[in-house]
């Protein structure tokens, strides 16, 4: 075997090795860089149907979550937690909400974590979970808005 035929098959097969590796990583590593737009009339809108006809029947029409949310259920899962004010929804960044609705939760910890929220990457397009999640910050006091503006500058210098 001649020396480049050796040196290409052994780079092959590096290449071959990190891309296994990378595809092994949880996604949150993937370079996202998202922006709520609460402000947006036409985003809310669009949000708001979006979030009725997906999200409601767990989060609650009125984003009151389902009842007991702190509580497991019989089978070990979590309730559906609300999105208002009273959740926890508002104590993370745009990245992680985004990223949590699009992938589900185990993908974005990484590990087995059985629960009921749903993936949404093959229902809805990034857009529109980005109105979805724009619609839920629109309905909070602007006092948790501010707070939830800083969370994001935060998030976004790590
Ligand atoms: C079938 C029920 C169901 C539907 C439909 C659903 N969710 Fe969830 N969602 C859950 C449950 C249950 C959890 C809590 C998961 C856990 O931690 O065990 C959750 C958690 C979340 C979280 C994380 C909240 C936090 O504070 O950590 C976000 C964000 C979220 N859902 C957004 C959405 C959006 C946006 C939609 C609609 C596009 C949606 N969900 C539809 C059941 C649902």
């Amino acid at each position: 075997m001649s020396k480049v035929y050796f040196v290409s098959l052994l780079s092959i097969a590096l290449g071959a090795v990190v891309f296994a590796y990378y595809l092994t990583l949880p996604v949150q590593t993937a370079n996202v860089s998202v922006s709520l737009k609460p402000e947006d009339k036409s985003v809310i809108l669009l949000g708001k149907n979006i979030y009725a006809q997906n999200c409601a029947s767990c989060h609650g029409i009125k984003l009151e979550g389902q009842k007991d949310w702190m509580s497991r259920l019989p089978n070990g899962m979590m309730p559906a937690p609300p999105h208002d004010v009273t959740g926890h929804t508002w104590h993370h960044s745009d990245n992680y909400l985004f990223l949590i609705t699009k992938y589900g939760v185990e993908e974005i910890l990484g590990e087995k974590y059985p629960n009921n929220m749903p993936a949404y990457k093959d229902i809805l397009t990034d857009d529109e979970i980005i109105s979805a999640l724009s619609y839920i910050k629109s309905t909070w006091p602007s006092k948790t808005k501010k707070i939830h503006d800083k969370i994001n500058l935060r998030s976004n210098k790590k």
